[in-house]
């Protein structure tokens, strides 16, 4: 039905892999890009894409463009997590750090890779007369948590690079937004200490940890022209989890 084109970062895995599932689902052509196998990209298409890398994303462009002649959507969605206290303090010494190269490598992905992948996509999207750019912030981007001063940092960023970009492409057509999800089960949270995440369910109101498809369904409403005149807005998809703080 639809002859649309979405592009999906990260799309191997968790969140990502139920937004691609989740546009296919409706017709779109789904490009998977990703640094692990993995993910339904459609026509078996996955294009192996370091975000971090500004010319493998935008040959990854030009490749998609090849293909399907325009991009309409672009789910900033990969990132990861490097957690460590800033300093971890035992017995009047230092035991631990976070190191330079953690906070490097989550900026990276999480911050320069949304910046790279937009400045790549917008030209292709403006050339089509318009489009949607969703970026994967997160509630501790909104409220900061323990140990994650790299990842809470990034996820801040990417609320103020959405705002920003708001502003500048809506003379274009382009809508820009961010989803800010709580704790949903995919690999990257089911890592973290069970103690840790007890706590999180217990301070979410809705009493469960999300799943990807919460996430897909708010990326997949937000892309639609239902969503028509939202623009520069950072959708939480946490149940609950942020009300009050
Ligand atoms: P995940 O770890 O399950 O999947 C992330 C995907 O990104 C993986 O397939 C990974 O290979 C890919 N990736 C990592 N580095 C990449 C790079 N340099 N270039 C291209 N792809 C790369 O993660 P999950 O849980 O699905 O999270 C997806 C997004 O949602 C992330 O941005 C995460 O920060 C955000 N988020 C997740 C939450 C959660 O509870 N799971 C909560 C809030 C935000």
């Amino acid at each position: 039905m639809s002859e649309k084109v979405v592009i999906v970062t990260g799309g191997a895995a968790g969140i990502g892999r139920a937004t691609a599932r989740r546009f296919a689902a409706a017709g779109f052509r789904v490009a998977v890009w990703d640094v692990q196998a993995g993910g339904e990209g459609s026509e078996g298409y996955i294009q192996t894409v370091d975000v971090t890398n500004a010319a493998a994303v935008e040959e990854a462009v030009a490749v998609v463009v090849a293909r399907w002649g325009r991009v309409d959507v672009l789910v900033n969605n990969a990132g990861i997590l490097r957690d460590h206290q800033l300093i971890k303090w035992k017995d009047d010494r230092k035991l631990a750090e976070m190191t330079e190269k953690d906070f490097d490598a989550v900026v990276a992905v999480n911050q320069k890779g949304v910046f790279l992948c937009t400045r790549a996509v917008v030209p292709a999207m403006i050339a089509g007369g318009g489009g949607v750019v969703l970026n994967a912030s997160s509630v501790v981007g909104l409220y900061g948590n323990f140990g994650q001063t790299n990842y809470a940092a990034t996820k801040a960023a990417v609320v103020n690079m959405t705002k920003t970009w708001a502003r500048e492409l809506g003379r274009y057509n382009i809508r820009v937004n961010a989803v800010a999800p709580g704790f949903i089960a995919t690999e990257m949270v089911t890592a973290m200490p069970e103690k840790v995440l007890q706590g999180m369910v217990a301070h979410t109101p809705l009493g469960r940890m999300g799943k990807p498809e919460d996430i897909a369904e708010a990326y997949f409403w937000l892309a639609s022209d239902a969503a028509g005149f939202i623009t520069g807005t950072v959708l939480s998809v946490d149940g609950g989890l942020v009300v009050g703080t």
